[in-house]
């Protein structure tokens, strides 16, 4: 891509990215959610963030449902939209981060290297992947929006799982389960994370 702002320069705030962390007594990584459409990133992304509100954490939700009907209404789902989607998210997460506010996104995310890009905005430890690992069978048994249905119909073209392609991450910081354990499990053990790297 190339740059079309020229003649910027960085302005510096008097006030720092610890200054607003100290503020609120906590850390603001990205808690990256990435996998198949239904395997659980929404439902667990908002049961945690309710978890950490309240431990009276600061947080913000950021969701692929959402996101689509407000700064990415101009996108759809071919490969390119899919990769400016995640490049977008990945600068408005650094933003987050910036400003001291512990951040959930559930993505599909489906590429590899977007996600990556996306770790290297931010800071060492900063990024904290979630695989929401389920196989796509449950996720059609599920298929809470009846949109498999309509891809194995050929309705939807493109869609990820069916004809559409997802990349399971290398080496996700936390992978849950989500045909194999409870949402609570879920929750619990993304916050163990959370406390014992001291960002909580
Ligand atoms: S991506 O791949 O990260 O850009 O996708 P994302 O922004 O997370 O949006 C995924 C949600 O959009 C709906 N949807 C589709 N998903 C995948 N493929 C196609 N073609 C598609 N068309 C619409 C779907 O409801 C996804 O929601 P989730 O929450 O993942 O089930």
């Amino acid at each position: 891509i190339s740059l079309k702002s020229t003649n910027v320069t960085w302005h510096e705030s008097k006030i720092t990215k610890q200054d607003r962390q100290t503020l609120k007594s906590h850390k603001s990584p990205v808690i990256w959610f990435t996998g198949l459409s239904g395997s659980g990133k929404s439902t667990l992304s908002v049961e945690l963030e309710k978890a950490l509100h309240e431990k009276e954490i600061h947080t913000y939700r950021l969701d692929g449902d959402n996101v689509r009907q407000g700064l990415n209404n101009n996108l759809g789902f071919s490969p390119e939209d899919r990769v400016e989607n995640i490049r977008r998210i990945g600068e408005v997460a650094k933003l987050m981060n910036d400003a001291g506010i512990l951040t959930l996104t559930a993505f599909i995310s489906p590429y590899r290297e977007d996600r990556q890009k996306a770790r290297e905005l931010l800071g060492d430890g900063e990024f904290i992947e979630v695989y929401t690992k389920c196989s796509l069978e449950t996720c059609e048994e599920r298929d809470p929006k009846g949109l498999y249905e309509k891809a194995r119909k050929g309705d939807i073209k493109g869609f990820t799982g069916i004809d559409a392609p997802y990349e399971e991450p290398d080496a996700p910081e936390i992978v849950v389960g989500t045909d194999q354990h409870t949402l609570k499990d879920s929750v619990d053990k993304i916050i163990s994370y959370l406390k014992q790297r001291n960002h909580i």
